[in-house]
Formats: structure tokens, sequence, C-alpha cells
């Protein structure tokens, strides 16, 4: 029989309970406790919290993310550590105004929709038996065949929470990509998942002009938060600047390019600029980085969503902060894969550096 202890979260006070297979942070989630969390999988960092008392294992916590130090002082990856007794942990719970708190609960899909949109670049959607709803810029938990996750991002807007569509890129030798999604999904499979997570959500509170930056598929979660803010903006009186900046290596991977350029011409406050590295495009050349320098040099008073690889979120973040632009109004999703797990290269270091 499983062990189920308790684990109280503070400065909240909430308990949750806890079987002793499953992490602290599925526990809390599944409750509605919020905690901090971005990639799941004990690579970022983002889910560090005090051990205030209890034993806990701390699962697969990459070095990088946990250091020996961290754990010393009894620091733990709420993500991937589990209870081996009752426990208490001290996380940041606080939520920012407009966030709605959505508790994460297991799902299961049909394929409808298997789409090569790019090369190496296939659009999922799936309709859910039941709905999920979900803040735009979360992500799901794909279940692969053999029962290990990959985080997804939801790219439709969350007014329709019985679909989700994803965009998934293949990594050669990738277990759920190469493996499953480019060679065996097809139309009409099942797929069992878990949702919706993460703390990359649109902030309704802020109410300034909006960068959305994204490389590769890093275009799907700043697609959802697009889509609702079109949805909504009319009644909202939205009026701020919405500027979509999508970064790739040559013109075919821009996908949905000619949606983005539709609704240029529909709505007055949104503009669309593809960066494309290799080749020029609409007269401009440039990674996403330069070309946000040269249009930003002075980016103050606007909140920037990035998302993509680890590597371009950290370069475009370093961009804005010269352009005067605060961490606090940069949200970011680095998408993490195994080999960055292994290597720790990207890591979430500085306090000052929130999500
Ligand atoms: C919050 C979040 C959201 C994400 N959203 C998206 C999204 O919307 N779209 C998207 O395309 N991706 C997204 N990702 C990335 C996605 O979750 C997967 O990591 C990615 O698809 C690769 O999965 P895979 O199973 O195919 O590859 P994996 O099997 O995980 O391998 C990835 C790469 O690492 C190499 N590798 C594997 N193990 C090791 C090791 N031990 N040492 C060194 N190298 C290794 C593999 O050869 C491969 O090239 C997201 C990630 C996060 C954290
Ligand atoms: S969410 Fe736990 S380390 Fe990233």
């Amino acid at each position: 029989m499983t062990t189920t202890y308790t684990v109280r979260v503070e400065p909240l006070g909430a308990e949750v309970s806890c079987r002793e297979d499953q992490t602290v942070l599925d526990a809390c989630l599944r409750e509605g406790v919020w905690l901090p969390h971005a990639c799941t999988h004990g690579t970022c960092g983002t889910c560090k919290a005090i051990v205030l008392d209890g034993d806990i294992d701390l699962g697969s916590a990459s070095p990088f993310a946990l250091l020996d130090s961290e754990r010393e002082e009894g620091c733990a990856l709420l993500c991937v550590a589990r209870p081996r007794g009752d426990l208490v942990v001290e996380g940041e719970v606080d939520i920012e105004d407009g966030v709605e708190v959505h508790p994460v609960r297991d799902h299961r899909g049909r394929v409808v929709t298997l789409e090569e949109v790019a090369p190496d670049v296939r659009r999922v959607v799936l309709d859910l038996t039941r709905p999920m709803p979900f803040n735009a810029g979360q992500y799901v938990q794909l279940v692969l065949p053999g029962g290990d996750t990959r985080p997804y991002s939801i790219a439709n807007s969350p007014s329709d929470p019985r679909r989700i569509e994803l965009h998934v890129r293949r990594h050669p030798g990738g277990a759920a990509t190469d493996r499953w999604v480019f060679k065996d999904l097809a139309v009409g499979d099942e797929v069992a998942l878990s949702g919706p997570y993460g703390t990359f959500s649109w902030r309704p509170a802020r109410d300034k002009p909006v960068l959305l930056v994204g490389t590769g598929t890093g275009l799907a979660p700043l697609a959802s938060i697009l889509a609702q803010l079109g949805e909504t903006a009319a009644t909202a009186g939205w009026e701020h600047e919405v500027v979509l900046y999508h970064g790739v290596a040559t013109k075919d991977g821009l996908y949905d390019r000619e949606r983005y350029e539709r609704l240029q011409q529909e709505l007055p406050w949104f503009s669309y600029r593809p960066a494309v590295s290799r080749e020029p495009v609409n007269g401009r050349q440039g990674r996403v980085t330069d070309l946000l320098a040269k249009d930003f040099p002075r980016a103050s008073g606007r909140v920037a969503y990035l998302c993509g690889s680890p590597r371009a979120v950290e370069d475009t973040m370093k961009v804005l902060m010269r352009a005067r632009l605060f961490p606090r109004d940069i949200l970011r999703e680095g998408f993490f894969d195994s080999a960055d797990r292994a290597s720790g290269t990207h890591v979430v270091r500085s306090p000052l550096i929130r999500r």
C-alpha cells in the first residue's frame, strides 16, 4: 500500500496530502495550492523551496539547479522531491492579481490534427474528453507511450478549454519527438496528458505595451496569449501596442506567417516582425536579439514575454535589460530538454531574475 504524508506549505499554512511516490509540487498543484514552477523536471531551479521540517527525497534535482551548498541548507526542488514523512516547506506563494489558479488534472485527448507546418515542426491538435481550464501561456505534460512525460506549451486561446493545440519541434534521437510525434503518432490516437502547468502566463494586471518574443516553437504560448488578447481586446478596451517577434533560421520556419500578417492588418495595436537570421524577409535579416536591440534601444515601460530555447531566452533577456527593462517585467519560458538537464548550462541563478 502506498503511504501518504501531510505537507504543510508556509507561509500559507495550507496542508495537502502527498503520496510517497508523488512529487511535492504535483500534490500541491493538484490541490490548487500554487507554487512557482517552470520545467517540472528538476532543471531550472524555479521551484526551489526551503524544507523547514521533515525528511525529503531530493529526487533527480540537477546538481546545477540545486547546488551542494543549497542541499546542505535544506533547500529542495519541489518538482522532483518526494516526502519521506510529514513535511513543512516554505515557498514563494504570492500570485499576481488577475492570474487564476487552475488545479492540475489528468486528461485524455484524441488527436484531431497532425500537420507539418514547417520543416521539423508539427502542429498537434487534441480534443479533450473534458475541459481543462488554463491561463494563456501555460503548458501540458504529454505522457509518452513508455510512461515518461514531456512538457509542451498550449498554443490556442483558453476560450476553448476542450481543445489543445501544440507546436512540436523534432529533436534528433528525441524520445517524444523523433521516436513518437514524428514517427508513430496518428490522427485518431488517444493521448494521456496532465495540466495546466506553468508560471509563464498572461498577466492581466500589467497594463502596459507588450513585447512577445519567441524563437522556433517558442511561438506556441505567445500564440495563445495573442489569441486571447485578440478575442477580448474590444470589450476590455485594450489599446497598448503588442509586438510579436518570431525568430527562426530560414523563411520556411516562419509557420503561421499569413495568420500574423493578416492580424497585423486587422488589429491597429498589433505588429508582427519576423526575425530570420539566414535570409532577408521584408527587407530585414538578423537574429531576433539583433533586430530587437535595433527596434527598442529603450524598452522600459513595457512587459516582455520570452519563449524558446533556454539560450535564446537568456540572450534576449540580456538585450532587454540593456534596454532598461527590469527583470520583473520580463517573463520567460525556456524549453529545457534532456540535454540541458544533463549539462545544466541554463539555470536561473539570480534571485533578481524571476519569472
Ligand atoms: C515548460 C516547457 C515547455 C515546452 N514547450 C515546448 C513546445 O511547446 N514545443 C516544443 O517543441 N518543445 C517544448 N519543450 C521542450 C520539450 O518538452 C522536449 O524537451 C523536447 O520536445 C525534446 O523532447 P524529446 O523527448 O524528443 O527529446 P529527449 O529524449 O528529451 O532528448 C532531447 C535531446 O537531448 C539529447 N539527450 C537526451 N538525453 C541526454 C543526456 N543524458 N545527455 C545529453 N544529451 C541528451 C537527445 O539526443 C536529444 O537531442 C518545452 C519544454 C519545457 C520545459
Ligand atoms: S520547476 Fe522545478 S526545477 Fe524547474
